[in-house]
């Protein structure tokens, strides 16, 4: 069988601070193989963003075993942490988190940059990133000058540049309305059908974890539900339509129709 991308075992988080101990993450198994779309859910606290952040080497466990790629990420120093960030990890948040008196284009540069990738790859690498969300015609545009659903777009592109394997979403939709949301979630549809990039995506909406394959439920810290989605929600190819709902099961990674 494949090595899993991500395998933890026994995870736990607590932090310390000053009397206060908050166990945010407690005994948390699981893996995740190449290619699946995972939505993760739990009321306010439960977790969610504490498992992000060690799941994208942001953050170490407190406890427990996490392995990327078969490797144990304990074992990797700060600079095998950094490539990895870079090279195999996309992250988007619900904030963007786009530089302000940067357009769009030199936003998707970004990690590029950092990188040293050559300016004219750079260019052609970013527009690359910025037509396969559909928003190449707001390239000199600054966030400024975008919509949210456009903003985040340009966060997305920015997170595939580096075509990364594993893209880590915290709440991506939780600024946007419904009609953004499904579009977003479209994008992300697509990249993982078409790119087999595996996906990781916090939500608080049902309504949004229905375009996942599998849902994990966390409950005060707590893996509490694994399951596949069934029902799942389709949004149509180009990110500009409605989503609908398609009756394949959820195993079925394929296009529908
Ligand atoms: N840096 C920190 N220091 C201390 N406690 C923290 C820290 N980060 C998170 N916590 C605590 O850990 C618990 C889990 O927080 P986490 O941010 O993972 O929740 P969440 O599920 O992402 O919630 P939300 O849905 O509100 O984003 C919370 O009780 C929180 O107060
Ligand atoms: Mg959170």
């Amino acid at each position: 069988m494949a090595v899993p991308v991500i395998e933890v075992v026994g995870l736990g988080k607590t932090y310390r601070l000053g009397e206060v101990t908050v166990e945010a993450l407690r005994d948390v198994t699981l893996s995740i193989g190449q290619g699946e779309f995972v939505a993760v859910m739990g009321s306010s606290g439960s977790g969610k963003s504490t498992l992000m952040n060690i799941l994208g080497c942001l953050d170490r466990p407190t406890a427990g075993i996490y392995r990327l790629d078969g490797k144990d990420v304990a074992e990797m120093d700060k600079d095998a942490l950094a490539l990895v960030r870079s090279r195999k990890i996309g992250f988007v948040f619900q904030m963007y988190n786009l530089l302000p008196r940067m357009s769009a284009i030199e936003n998707v540069e970004l990690p590029m940059v950092y990188d040293a990738v050559p300016g004219a790859d750079r260019r052609r690498r970013g527009r690359e990133a910025l037509g396969s969300v559909g928003i190449l015609d707001r390239e000199h545009h600054n966030p400024s000058q975008l919509s949210g659903g456009q903003q985040q777009r340009v966060a997305i592109a920015r997170s595939i540049v580096n075509s990364p394997s594993l893209l880590l979403a915290d709440e991506p939709t939780g600024n946007l309305d419904t009609a953004a949301s499904d579009d977003i979630m479209g994008i992300f549809q697509r990249l993982n059908d078409e790119r087999g990039i595996t996906l990781v995506l916090v939500t608080h909406e049902p309504d949004i974890a229905q375009f996942a394959k599998r849902i994990l439920r966390f409950r005060d810290g707590r893996l509490v539900s694994d399951e596949a989605v069934r029902d799942r929600r389709r949004a149509d190819g180009d990110g500009h339509g409605t989503a609908g709902k398609e009756g394949t099961p959820a195993e079925d990674g394929g296009e529908a129709g």
